[in-house]
């Protein structure tokens, strides 16, 4: 029997990353021109990524799922060991501080939906009253008008 030796590729070009991260190919000219991924050139000029690009574009994928803004993703990203593949440590550190902004925006959401609910049938839209029209008022309890010129 013949023994198959499969090769494996070091650099992987775009149009291979796209189909394996799935995403489109502009999205990763786009992940590039932010500084969150990164490629080299070969000798036609063409990018090339490394294959742990596809962990990196993981990772982008999930935090844009969460919300996460690209700039803190490449704050996050940028942290990370330079030329090391990102590993389950790596990993157990951005989820965790990921978990933390999404508990963050969960906390902030439910809020603003209770809030909601008592604007739900209302409809005045009061300055004084509203918690989502004016949800900064710390003088709206002193009384109505202008407190501060008022002192
Ligand atoms: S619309 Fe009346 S309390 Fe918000």
């Amino acid at each position: 029997m013949e023994k198959k030796t499969q090769r494996v590729k070091t650099l992987l070009t775009p149009g291979e990353v796209a189909k394996r991260s799935g995403v489109a190919v502009s999205a990763l000219h786009f992940y590039e021109s932010k500084g969150l991924i990164q490629s080299t050139r070969n000798g036609g000029n063409q990018r090339r990524y490394r294959r742990d690009v596809l962990r990196y574009v993981a990772i982008i994928k999930i935090a844009q799922r969460i919300g996460i803004p690209l700039g803190t993703i490449k704050d996050a990203l940028g942290v990370l060991p330079e030329g090391q593949s990102i590993n389950a440590k790596a990993w157990k550190q951005l989820s965790s501080q990921w978990r933390e902004e999404l508990d963050r925006r969960i906390h902030t959401l439910t809020a603003l939906r209770d809030d909601l609910d008592g604007c739900i049938g209302c409809g005045c839209l009061s300055h004084r009253d509203c918690p989502l029209r004016n949800p900064e008022d710390r003088l709206g309890s002193q009384g109505t008008g202008a407190r501060l010129l008022e002192e």
